[in-house]
């Protein structure tokens, strides 16, 4: 863990997420980004940022094959708060070149393809997103996957060489809903259909009971490869 990771860590010990989430946004004014795929994790996160007006910038990698449900929460969370939410489009370059070569769901054919089509649609965007800012807030949880348990709220993010800091990191998907009742936010009504992660459309898709949370997400890959490379773990 770098110095920067050892020194957040230090900062936002024992306090509450939106405590943690302002004293950061001091300590680095400008420097300080939020990434939003609108679930409900991100609502809440969303919610204490917008409510505090913290001086966070909230962005979403838009990659053109979101579900409907994900942009009718992205509208309803722009008019709630009135606040901005910066999208980021893959490079049309990139994304024409992919396309005319594969056709529009190459993903499916390969690991390898879907790795570049994640990498042209998110990976890239993430980098401008990223780019020039120390730390970098998510909605990851310890519960949602076995590899996100051996995580931490704070880590140190080599590639982008920038703090990673999951705020509500130990929230069971109870206090989750618990929070989006109580304070009644929009959420992604998907997740009310089976779906525990929502990604893109096409790579995504309800789980049964009891399986993980992530098992629906690139589902026809091994469980080994269910990383997108937004965060390498
Ligand atoms: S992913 O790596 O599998 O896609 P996941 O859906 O679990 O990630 O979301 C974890 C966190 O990654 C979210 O809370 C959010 O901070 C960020 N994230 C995921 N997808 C996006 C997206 N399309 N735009 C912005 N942030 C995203
Ligand atoms: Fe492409 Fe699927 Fe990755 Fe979305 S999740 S960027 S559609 S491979």
């Amino acid at each position: 863990m770098s110095e920067l990771a050892n020194y957040i860590q230090h900062q936002v010990n024992g306090l509450e997420p939106v405590e943690a989430l302002r004293t950061l946004a001091a300590e680095f004014p400008g420097e300080v980004v939020f990434s939003t795929s609108f679930g409900w994790e991100d609502q809440v996160i969303t919610h204490m940022i917008f409510t505090n007006n913290l001086p966070i910038k909230v962005f979403t990698l838009e990659t053109g094959r979101l579900f409907p449900e994900t942009y009718y929460v992205w509208n309803r969370t722009m008019e709630m708060y009135g606040h901005p939410i910066h999208a980021y489009y893959p490079n049309h370059e990139m994304l024409e070149a992919m396309v005319n070569a594969k056709g529009p769901s190459s993903f499916y054919e390969s690991v390898e393809n879907r790795k570049e089509c994640c990498a042209i649609r998110k990976i890239e965007p993430l980098k401008r997103a990223l780019q020039g800012n120390k730390v970098w807030i998510t909605g990851i949880r310890a519960e949602q996957s076995a590899n996100r348990q051996h995580m931490d709220n704070v880590e140190w993010d080599e590639g982008n060489q920038l703090v990673k800091y999951h705020p509500i990191y130990s929230w069971t998907l109870d206090d989750v809903k618990e929070y989006i009742r109580e304070h009644n936010l929009p959420y992604n009504t998907l997740h009310d259909k089976g779906f525990p992660s929502i990604g893109c459309l096409p790579c995504t898709r309800a789980v049964q009971e009891g399986e993980d949370f992530r098992a629906g997400r690139w589902w026809w890959e091994d469980q080994s490869k269910k990383e997108c490379g937004l965060h390498a773990t």
